[in-house]
């Protein structure tokens, strides 16, 4: 059985046990997103963390998906979630903060776990300094989303749906 199958199942059963599932997401947010609401407004707004997870499990339920939110300010701590997901969740949101633009491992995690990733940014990461230009995840992401601000975590909740459901649709 495919990885990605064998995780929808596991997370279905894990939901439901029926056959329309609620999808199971996770949404991981990076280093110093707990400071979100406080940390340069400027730049990425006012909405608390506690917020953006409270709306997007509120999305979830009225989208019908499992939705389970962590932060962590520490590499390893974001690798550990990232593998404790292997076979639980069927799709990854993931905003990796300053490590999108550095972290090999966060990489290593993703391509380890076979989980389809949505990278997501509040700000958009190409009106920034050049450094923020490069992420190590953008060519084995599914998709990316920035510049929304909160709303980009809605939206690629939204498209994590629309994802799971071809992905469902194709494996029969
Ligand atoms: C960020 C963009 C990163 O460059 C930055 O280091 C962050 C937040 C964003 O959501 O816009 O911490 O990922």
């Amino acid at each position: 059985m495919a990885m990605r199958t064998k995780a929808r199942d596991m997370a279905g059963q894990a939901a439901s046990g029926g056959a329309s599932s609620p999808v199971a997401v996770l949404v991981i947010h990076g280093p110093n997103l707990n400071l979100l609401g406080e940390r340069e407004p400027e730049i990425y707004g006012r909405t608390r963390l506690a917020d953006i997870d409270k709306e997007l499990k509120r999305l979830g339920r009225e989208l019908e998906m499992k939705v389970e939110t962590f932060q962590s300010n520490s590499e390893g701590g974001i690798v550990d979630r990232i593998q404790k997901a292997r076979g639980k969740c069927e799709v990854l949101i993931l905003n990796p903060g300053a490590y999108t633009h550095t972290s090999v491992a966060i990489r290593d995690a993703i391509q380890a776990v076979n989980i389809p990733v949505i990278e997501v940014h509040l700000s958009n990461v190409y009106r920034r300094e050049p450094f923020r230009h490069h992420s190590t995840i953008a060519d084995i992401a599914h998709g990316r989303i920035m510049g929304f601000g909160a709303e980009s975590y809605s939206l690629a909740l939204r498209a994590a749906r629309t994802m799971a459901e071809e992905s469902r649709r194709r494996s029969g």
